[in-house]
């Protein structure tokens, strides 16, 4: 596959996610009916959020969190729930306008309603700005190609006080004969572009940066697949 410029490759992934991908991803990452490899779908990123949310304090207060590429909130209303300010953006427009109107319907166990305390942006996740306790970037890297990733982390690093946690597809020789193989099926055509990064590349980019790796695991169902990394920024660095 020919590279494609930067900015037009963005273009693609908005356009999709506010397009055809939206009630995609709306459904698998509802609580509605799906078909069978969407349940699949659904089950593994649900893994990866609990997963998230066990290596974060069940007690979020006073935290302040970037959820970049948020989607329709899986992880962002947690977070709230939990007490953390969050930054919740994303590149599409509509994605961002649902995560909004389920944080409005959903209320803390205090009774306050969660949308009070997320701030949500319909930004790319490179203009974020500021600095935030905790930059969370879940399953948003396998749309761009590794250099971009890396470029995308690099930048993610430096608005993240404490932590870093993100998650990518990993490039195995099991995983790159998956992906073949799924592109060879009519319909794969209409969904984004996927890209499989070598991890070692991911994680070296933020060891030169000095960061530290904390957590690591891979998430597996028989349709989705992430590597999740937690790192920690080293204290006075
Ligand atoms: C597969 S979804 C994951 C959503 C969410 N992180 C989750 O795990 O529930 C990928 C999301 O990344 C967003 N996205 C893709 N490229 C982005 C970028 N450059 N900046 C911000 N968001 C982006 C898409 O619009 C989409 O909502």
């Amino acid at each position: 596959m020919a590279p494609l410029p930067a900015a037009e490759e963005k273009n693609l992934v908005k356009n999709y996610f506010d397009g055809v991908g939206f009630e995609r991803w709306r459904n698998i990452y509802g609580a509605g009916p799906v078909n069978r490899v969407q349940a699949d779908i659904r089950a593994g990123h649900q893994q990866t959020i609990n997963t998230v949310l066990n290596w974060l304090p069940a007690d979020l207060t006073g935290l302040t969190i970037a959820d970049v590429g948020c989607g329709t909130g899986s992880l962002t209303l947690p977070l709230a729930e939990r007490g953390a300010r969050v930054w919740a953006s994303d590149i599409a427009a509509k994605m961002v306008q649902e995560a909004q109107n389920q944080a409005r319907r959903c209320r803390s166990a205090h009774g306050q309603f969660l949308d009070q305390n997320i701030e949500f942006a319909v930004a790319d996740l490179e203009d974020l700005r500021g600095m935030y306790d905790v930059v969370v970037c879940l399953d948003v890297l396998i749309h761009y190609p590794a250099p971009r990733a890396q470029q995308m982390l690099k930048h993610l690093a430096q608005c993240a006080r404490q932590r870093l946690i993100f998650s990518f597809a990993p490039q195995t020789p099991f995983y790159s004969l998956l992906k073949k193989i799924g592109e060879l099926f009519p319909g794969a055509s209409k969904t984004t572009r996927a890209y499989l990064h070598p991890e070692s590349l991911m994680t070296q980019t933020l060891s030169e940066l000095g960061w530290q790796l904390h957590h690591r695991t891979q998430i597996s169902t028989r349709f989705y697949f992430a590597r999740l990394l937690d790192f920690t920024r080293p204290a006075g660095s």
